[in-house]
């Protein structure tokens, strides 16, 4: 089959390589009809995590059951299907509690398991012709009729919608409270879509992209320019001075100001100041516990200077971690299918695999109009 593979930081290459198949009689095997590129990949692709060279990337996925296991009682070849980017086995305590993103089971001496990601065990990722899938019965999201016709919405469910819903649940929002966003990328543009959907007040998107500050207006959010003035200030003052009810990091450690030099903590500070004093933060962009790229030892092992006395003095919550995408893909998949929801508003390509390598470049440099990448290698 082909697929996308890391050859190392910035080169990644599409190639031929063994099929993947059924392993184990748990094992559901895909077809994958559309997959995703996201900026977790992008993290990896510059080499800013310790993946190995020779892994096939890519945890969007979605696609059609071609083969199951002997152990597999629920799913059907034929079915559509939506993979929610973290494996679960269904059975331990962590997934028993509905944190599939921390299984103990799918990548023992850690907690989590995904397709193609760095630090979550052996799994090939479904930029791919074929992915295997691990515990189908409890992985696969079986769509409804409607699941081809509506591809470039349920593909959201493997990911970013999921993620931008967890960091507003993190933050613990209710409806009529003010949520600020931090990062306007997919998945800030999920969070605030998903605030205005749980009846937020007021919505904010923070980043320095004209493109995806519209998209951010398009989500009904107010864009905040950060470039134009503090972000925390601006919220404040659209907010009487009192801050905003609830805050969603969706940057992640390698946050930059408006000129490109990097600053780790700078979202989570600015998100203490930006937030109410008892109000609540959820964190979904990523964090690791090393970066081979950092700006120094302290960042090299994950370690920010963070403003933990105003946090405290201020009483707010942070919630933090991979989004457990099984709590909330059947029901976002529900408002798709009733047409509550259309995530697919933020896809700006729909590519073939060939094109994988040109679109990781361009979605990389953040170029103007580079927002969501989705790749058909079934087309
Ligand atoms: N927790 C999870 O389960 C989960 C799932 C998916 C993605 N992620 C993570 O979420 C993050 C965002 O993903 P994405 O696909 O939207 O990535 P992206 O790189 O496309 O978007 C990030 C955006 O943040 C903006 N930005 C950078 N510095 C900023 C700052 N200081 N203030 C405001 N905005 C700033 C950038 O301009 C960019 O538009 C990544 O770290 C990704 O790894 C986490
Ligand atoms: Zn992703
Ligand atoms: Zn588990």
């Amino acid at each position: 089959m082909k697929a996308l593979v890391y050859d190392g930081p910035r080169s990644v290459s599409v190639r031929d390589v063994p099929d993947a198949g059924i392993e184990r009689p748990t094992d559901v095997l895909v077809r994958i009809t559309t997959t995703n590129i996201c900026g977790s990949d992008l993290h990896m692709y510059e080499g800013r995590t310790g993946l190995e060279a020779g892994k096939i990337l890519g945890h969007e996925n979605m696609g059609e059951v071609v083969e199951v296991g002997a152990g597999v009682d629920r799913v059907q070849v034929g079915d559509q299907v939506s993979l929610p980017f973290n494996i679960g086995c269904g059975f331990c305590g962590n997934c028993e509690r509905g944190n599939t993103g921390f299984c103990l089971t799918v990548n023992p001496g850690t907690a989590g398991g995904a397709y193609g990601f760095y630090g979550m065990g052996p799994y090939a990722g479904g930029q791919a012709e074929l992915l295997r899938v691990p515990y189908g019965d409890f992985n696969c999201l079986v769509l409804p009729e409607d699941a081809a016709e509506k591809q470039n919405d349920y593909t959201m469910l493997s990911d970013i919608f999921p993620t931008g819903w967890h960091a507003t649940e993190l933050a613990g929002m209710r409806p009529g409270e003010s949520v600020a966003v931090y990062g306007g990328g997919p998945v800030g543009i999920m969070a605030a879509y998903s605030a205005v959907l749980r009846g937020a007040s007021q919505v904010f998107v923070v980043d320095r992209h004209p493109d995806r500050l519209k998209l951010a207006e398009k989500a009904g959010a107010i864009p905040i320019d950060d470039s134009q003035g503090d972000p925390a200030q601006q919220i404040l003052d659209a907010t009487d001075g009192v801050g905003a009810d609830r805050g969603c990091e969706c940057v992640g450690y390698q946050a930059h100001d408006a000129q490109g030099v990097e600053h780790p903590e700078m979202t989570l500070n600015s998100l203490f100041q930006a937030v109410r004093p008892t109000g609540g933060i959820g964190v979904v962009g990523l964090f690791l516990p090393g970066d081979p790229g950092g700006a120094d030892a302290d960042a090299q092992a994950g370690r920010y200077p963070i403003d933990y006395g105003t946090l405290w003095f201020k009483g707010q919550r942070v919630g933090n971690g991979q989004a457990n995408v099984k709590n909330y893909n059947r029901q976002l998949a529900e408002l798709i299918h009733r047409g509550k929801a259309t995530p697919s508003f933020i896809v700006s390509h729909e590519l073939s695999l060939a094109e994988a390598p040109d679109a990781y470049q361009s979605f990389d440099d953040r170029l103007e109009g580079w927002t969501k990448v989705l790749l058909k290698p079934a087309a």
